[in-house]
């Protein structure tokens, strides 16, 4: 296993494009899924609830996954931490993305433990050389065991670390070009963590490499009095669209997700939310793909 320097087919935007609009597939929903068959562009599972199961989730999962686009998003890969790489996790996401012929799999910029205890919270990196060296050194691993591209979210975050030097957005454009790896930006997650740490969302959006963009995730946030707290349980808030529509004129079409996990509403309720993403996109550049991609991109029965 090698760590060498990301190959120039890394830098180029995935064939996932034209994907349009996709949800998170929730284990409440799969029988309506499965039964309804939806207009869907495409599914994000939660990589953890498939990997080792071989009952009734994984049979719909393999169901779906022959008639829709699937990706793998995932939250225990702890790429910041500083204990070894989970080979055994890593091998098993492998598995799973060739099973379900994943587009691509993502995870956060974040830790969950150290020292062999995992919190299950996507804890923040502190943004210095030191930890980006160490975070673009585990990426270009993973991606050697995966043989893709990882895919890195940004995390909504509510502490930072005094001895950070350097903007959370330039640690994401670094990480980009020191390891090849591609961006699952959540403008949710930008927006929650720019009211906690008081900087300008559309400063952070428009300093990214958005040709790394592969995908955009969309949700909603809770305001807790002197802080936002990412829920994903409720509707997307205005100025989370606002940023969306900026992030689009720059980005062009990218596969946009809309993530509700708490007070799931009925799956038609979701898909409406989500069809609000191509209202907000409708005067952008681009949008007629991400449009017509709602109806457009869910694989046939073939
Ligand atoms: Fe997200």
């Amino acid at each position: 296993m090698t760590a060498g320097p990301a190959p120039a087919a890394r830098t180029a935007r995935g064939d996932g494009t034209r994907l349009g609009l996709g949800l998170g597939l929730r284990s409440a929903h799969l029988p309506y899924v499965l039964a309804e068959r939806p207009d869907v562009g495409w599914f994000e599972i939660i990589s953890e609830n498939f990997l080792d199961t071989a009952g009734y989730p994984r049979h719909a999962l393999d169901r779906i996954a022959e008639r829709y686009p699937v990706v793998m998003h995932g939250v225990s890969m702890s790429i910041g931490s500083t204990d070894p790489l989970d080979m055994h996790y890593l091998g098993r996401l492998r598995m799973l993305a060739e099973d379900v012929g994943a587009r691509w799999i993502s995870d956060h910029v974040c830790w969950t433990g150290v020292a062999g205890v995992n919190t299950h919270e996507l804890l923040p990196v502190p943004l210095t050389e030191e930890a980006l060296r160490h975070v673009a050194r585990r990426v270009r691993v993973v991606q050697d065991v995966l043989e893709r591209p990882l895919v890195l979210e940004n995390p909504s975050t509510y502490a930072a670390f005094a001895h950070a030097t350097m903007t959370e957005w330039e640690f994401l454009a670094r990480l980009c070009e020191e390891s090849g790896c591609r961006l699952l930006l959540d403008v949710n997650n930008v927006y929650v963590s720019s009211v906690n740490h008081g900087f300008d969302p559309e400063e952070y959006i428009r300093a990214l490499p958005h040709d790394r963009v592969e995908q955009i995730h969309l949700a909603g946030h809770t305001d807790m009095g002197d802080h936002l707290l990412d829920t994903h349980d409720g509707p997307v808030a205005e100025p989370v669209w606002a940023l969306y529509r900026l992030a689009t004129s720059l980005t062009g079409p990218v596969p946009t997700l809309l993530e509700w996990d708490e007070d799931i509403p009925p799956f038609p309720e979701l898909l409406e939310e989500l069809r609000k993403a191509s209202r907000h996109v409708g005067a952008l550049p681009g949008s007629a793909v991400l449009g017509s991609a709602v109806s457009g991109s869910a694989v046939s029965d073939a």
